[in-house]
């Protein structure tokens, strides 16, 4: 049978949640990644220290749980930091003391354009340059990355592309900041990689799978529903080309997003893809499928490394050429692609 190893995969953008369904989810994270950037937009969101390390702490107890739980000798033998959670703030305008006293504390922060997505609703109203210049100065010279959802409030397909130009000007006015566009989606987006050095990308699996009409092309599929929605064909084509090339400015960030199975279900569906216990599977399937599987080591994991200078906790996952059956969910979160059969599973994590 053929295997494939992946060395301390990472995953570039995750939401963990809280609660429950913080104890119920990250197992599934923490089980086959190394670590992973924690998304803050919980609610209230993480915009102070204390918060940031409560959260932090709610975080460990939940992915050392599996840990604790389970009998087997193998995993007691894993340590406190097997899993790194990368933890964000939510953007506002901070003032450079504020961030001189936090930076080592976080790996970045996460700017949402207000209202645009789950939980966006305290984001930013105006992209008025000099309105976020102080905070933007001081992230830049502290090496603090700024990653950001990328979306205007236009037509909903158009929405990424609409927001390239504040992209620009935000590169431009910001040479030394690195910002990450978030989960694109968009041919546009992945055109502005090469044009300005200090943009980089993360992209999650579904969209390397799905467009728009995967989403709403027959009957509506909730569990496919996420902000930026699915787009184009040749949109897909663009980030698989960059993602199965293993372009050194893209990443792999998963934008897993749980929601109780009612919130998904229901009139007036959340937007999120819960794709985490399936990704590192979906990956093997989609890199495999197109002979690239050489490739996938970078795109999980060692471009994020060169980017961030990130040395994560050793973790080796093999997976093998064997058909796994997605469960209808996990905890009431249903996955993508819940009862699907998908060609490779996970064999084993050292
Ligand atoms: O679909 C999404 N869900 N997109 C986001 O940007 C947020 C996320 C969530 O938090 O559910
Ligand atoms: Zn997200």
């Amino acid at each position: 049978m053929r295997t494939h190893t992946l060395i301390m995969p990472l995953d570039m953008h995750l939401h963990l949640r809280d609660g429950a369904m913080l104890e119920a989810i990250a197992p599934l994270s923490s089980y086959s990644f190394s670590g992973a950037v924690i998304m803050p937009n919980l609610v209230p969101p993480i915009t102070n220290k204390q918060s940031l390390e409560a959260y932090k702490s709610r975080i460990r107890s939940a992915t050392n749980r599996r840990i604790n739980d389970d009998d087997s000798d193998e995993f007691e033998l894993m340590d406190m930091d097997y899993f790194e959670p990368l933890m964000t703030l939510f953007y506002q305008n901070y003032s450079r003391e504020f961030l001189e006293d936090i930076c080592d504390d976080i790996f970045a922060i996460k700017l949402y354009p207000a209202g645009i997505t789950t939980n966006s609703d305290g984001g930013v109203e105006s992209f008025e340059i000099e309105q976020m210049r102080e905070t933007l100065e001081a992230m830049s010279e502290l090496s603090i990355p700024l990653l950001v959802h990328g979306e205007s409030d236009g037509f909903v397909m158009d929405r990424e592309a609409e927001f390239m130009s504040i992209y620009e000007m935000l590169a431009l006015s910001f040479p030394d900041l690195k910002i990450v566009m978030e989960h694109i989606t968009t041919k546009a987006a992945v055109q502005m990689l090469d044009r300005y050095k200090n943009l980089y990308a993360t992209i999650t699996v579904h969209h390397l799978l799905i467009t728009l009409d995967d989403v709403a092309g027959a009957a509506l599929q909730p569990h496919l529903f996420c902000k930026p929605i699915a787009k184009r064909p040749e949109d897909r084509e663009a980030l698989r080309e960059v993602a199965l090339n293993a372009h050194p400015k893209v990443m792999f960030g998963s934008d897993s997003a749980p929601h109780p199975q009612h919130a998904k279900e229901s009139c007036g569906c959340a937007a999120g893809v819960f794709t985490a216990p399936i990704a590192l599977q979906l990956l093997c399937e989609i890199f495999d499928s197109e002979d690239k599987l050489d490739n996938l080591q970078a795109f999980v994991s060692d471009n994020a490394q060169s980017i961030h200078g990130l040395c994560p906790e050793f973790k080796e996952v093999t997976l093998k050429q064997e058909p796994f059956k997605v469960p209808e969910s996990y905890s009431l979160v249903v996955p993508m692609y819940a009862n699907r059969s998908i060609a490779w599973s996970i064999e084993d994590v050292l």
